[in-house]
C-alpha cells in the first residue's frame, strides 16, 4: 500500500472513530440534499454531531446543507442522517466527496438512501415531483474511484448493472402508492456544476436519455456500489431544467421547491426507512 493510500485509510478510520465515540451505530444512512434536512426532525432519541467534530470532514459551504450527522431511531430502524454533503464544485477533491460513504462503510452501515435536488428534463415532470433514480449517467468529468485500489472497499472494476437496488425501488413505489403520493422514476445525469446547464446541454442530455440533472449523488452512489452497500436514491425535481423552464434558474428556486415538498418527502422517506 502506498503512503498516499495509507493516509486515505487513516483519515477514514479517524473520522469513523470520532463518529463512533459520539453517536450510536446505525444500519441505514440517509444523505439529505439541498433544503431536504427536515427528515432529521422525525428522528427519535436523536444525537447530533457537527462535521466540525469529525476529523477530515470539511464544513459545507452551500446554503441548505447544515453540516451535522445525526443518529437515532425511526420506528425500530436505527439511522444516521447526514445533513450536508461535499460537492466537487466546492473545490473538494473526489476522495473528500465520497469520504462520508467510506466512513459509513467503516462503521458497518450497509444501506444508504441518497437524496438530492435536481432539474427536470423529462417533459412529464413538474417542479415538486419526486423521482426514484433507476440509473445514472456520469458526466461529471471524473470518477471518484480513480486512484490506488484498496481491497477492503470491494472490486477494482465494480459492476453497476443493479446499483440502484431494484427491491428498494419497488418498495419506494409501493409506499408512495399507499401514501397516495406521485413518485416518478428515471435516469439522473450527474454534472460537476456549479453552473446550471445551458439549454443546448439540456437538449443533449434529453437525447442521451436523462430525465433529471444535478450536481451530486453520482460519486457517492459509485462509492456505495463499490463497497456493496444497498442503495436507494431519490431526486426532488425542484425546477424545470434550463431552456424548459420559462424563467432563469436559481438556487433560491431550488430551496423554495424543496421546502414545499420537504414534509411529503420526509413522510415517504420515513416509511421507506422503517421497511428497508
Ligand atoms: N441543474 C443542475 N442541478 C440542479 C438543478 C438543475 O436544474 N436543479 C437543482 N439542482
Amino acid at each position: 500500500m502506498s503512503e498516499q493510500l495509507a493516509q486515505e485509510v487513516t483519515k477514514i478510520k479517524e473520522a469513523a472513530a470520532a463518529v463512533d465515540a459520539a453517536l450510536p451505530r446505525a444500519d441505514i444512512a440517509v444523505v439529505l440534499g439541498s433544503g431536504l434536512g427536515s427528515l432529521a426532525q422525525n428522528i427519535e432519541d436523536a444525537q447530533t454531531l457537527s462535521y466540525q467534530d469529525i476529523p477530515h470532514f470539511p464544513q459545507p459551504t452551500v446554503i441548505g446543507h447544515s453540516g451535522t450527522m445525526i443518529s437515532g431511531r425511526i420506528g425500530s430502524a436505527r439511522v444516521y442522517a447526514l445533513s450536508g454533503r461535499f460537492h466537487y464544485y466546492e473545490g473538494h477533491d473526489p476522495h473528500t466527496v465520497i469520504l462520508p460513504m467510506r466512513v459509513l462503510h467503516q462503521l458497518g452501515c450497509r444501506k444508504v438512501i441518497l437524496t438530492n435536488a435536481a432539474g427536470g428534463i423529462n417533459p412529464q415532470f413538474a417542479p415538486g415531483d419526486l423521482m426514484v433514480i433507476r440509473d445514472h449517467i456520469n458526466l461529471a468529468g471524473y470518477n471518484p474511484l480513480r486512484g490506488e485500489h484498496c481491497e477492503e472497499w470491494g472490486e477494482r472494476f465494480p459492476d453497476m448493472s443493479n446499483m440502484y437496488d431494484k427491491d428498494y425501488r419497488a418498495l419506494a413505489h409501493h409506499i408512495a402508492a399507499e401514501l397516495g403520493m406521485k413518485l416518478q422514476e428515471g435516469v439522473y445525469c450527474g454534472l460537476s456544476g456549479p453552473t446550471f446547464e445551458t439549454p443546448a446541454e439540456i437538449r443533449m442530455l434529453s437525447v442521451l436519455g436523462a430525465d433529471a440533472v444535478g450536481m451530486s449523488t453520482v460519486p457517492e452512489a459509485l462509492a456505495a456500489c463499490q463497497m456493496g452497500m444497498r442503495l436507494l436514491a431519490i431526486s426532488c425535481v425542484t425546477n424545470l431544467a434550463a431552456g424548459i423552464s420559462k424563467h432563469p434558474l436559481s438556487h433560491q428556486e431550488v430551496m423554495e421547491t424543496s421546502k414545499m415538498v420537504e414534509r411529503n418527502f420526509s413522510a415517504l422517506l420515513k416509511e421507506i426507512i422503517v421497511r428497508m
